[in-house]
């Protein structure tokens, strides 16, 4: 017996593709749920239907414009909480701000930890997430967190492509962990682009591969992709380093302003991304996969909600 009454999903303006493709797979109708601004800007947030007691799971990634949509999630689970849910769970596939966790420079904000602490106030009691850009950000929450990984599902696909003479390559020092946990998945070894970022802005420069990449098929692993120029100025440096066909794997297509024109220009082949972000139609492009986190969020959400395993989905 789940320890919580009916589970009900139901889905912030951000992406309700995504939310659907859960609900299919849980085999239950989205919740109905009605998100609006009045003239004035103001969000309003009504449920249509009773949510006493129920366990109640909020789907919202931060997705642009990025600020209305976390106000958004905390206006609905303040809502869902004066409704008396049972347990409310805030399903945040991409976390925003997820870069903005340390006080690197002087008298800057760790914004990743204000967003923790905006949803605990508002009144989640859990959250479920994907590939955060660091893993020490659960620890901002003082509620569960569970996070899950896309990484089974993109190593899959590579997999089927049956490339050989491959060499998976860490974007930055930061991703070696994913990247690893990628190169034992399809058996091949590791390269890490160690990369350097130019002050606040977007431009980045990339220094030194470290790893042998030669005549091997790179396939280059990163959280996400925001402007592109980081995997852009990899893959240059990579194919001057001798790698002859490279790939991309990032959970999350952020794919700001330009993004797509720039790998639509690269010498990748194929980026492959998952739909924890939407992907408008201006995203679209035929070097650019996208794969469904939707199964695997939807098993998660019924774990939650039957009081099992999460960390099972993960074992070999
Ligand atoms: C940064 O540390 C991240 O892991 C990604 O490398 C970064 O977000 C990509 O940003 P952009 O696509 O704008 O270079």
């Amino acid at each position: 017996m789940p320890p919580f009454e009916e589970l009900r999903v139901f889905s912030g303006t951000a992406h309700g593709e995504l939310a659907r493709s859960i609900c299919d797979y849980l085999g239950i109708p989205p919740g109905e749920v009605n998100v609006f601004k009045f003239a004035n800007d103001n969000t309003f947030v009504q449920f249509g239907e009773n949510i006493r007691q129920r366990d109640v799971f909020l789907v919202q990634p931060f997705c642009y414009p990025v600020n209305d949509k976390i106000m958004e999630l905390l206006i609905m689970v303040d809502a869902a909480k004066r409704a008396s849910a049972g347990r409310i769970t805030a399903v945040i596939p991409y976390y925003a701000y997820g870069r903005t966790d340390k006080k690197d420079q002087p008298r800057v904000p760790i914004t990743a930890r204000l967003v923790a602490d905006l949803l605990t106030t508002a009144g989640a009691d859990r959250v479920l997430t994907t590939d955060l850009h660091a893993g020490q950000i659960q620890g901002f929450f003082n509620i569960p967190v569970d996070e899950l990984t896309a990484l089974p599902i993109l190593a899959r696909y590579i997999a089927e492509k049956e490339l050989v003479d491959t060499v998976v390559v860490a974007a930055d020092i930061g991703a070696t962990k994913r990247a690893r946990n990628m190169a034992s998945r399809l058996d091949s070894p590791l390269a890490i682009m160690e990369k350097r970022r130019m002050g606040n802005n977007d431009r980045i420069e990339t220094l030194n591969v470290i790893g042998d990449v030669g005549g091997k098929t790179a396939i280059i692993v990163d959280d996400e992709i925001d402007t592109g120029g980081s995997l852009v100025s990899t893959a240059k440096v990579l194919e001057a380093r001798g790698a002859t066909e490279l790939y991309a794997c990032c959970t999350h297509g952020v794919l700001s302003a330009g993004a797509v024109d720039r790998v639509a220009a690269s010498n990748l082949k194929e980026l492959v991304i998952t739909d924890t972000l939407p992907m408008a139609d201006g995203k679209r492009h035929p070097k650019i996969t996208v794969l469904s986190v939707a199964p695997l969020l939807g098993e998660a959400i019924h774990r939650i909600h039957s009081g099992l395993s999460v960390g099972a989905m993960f074992e070999p």
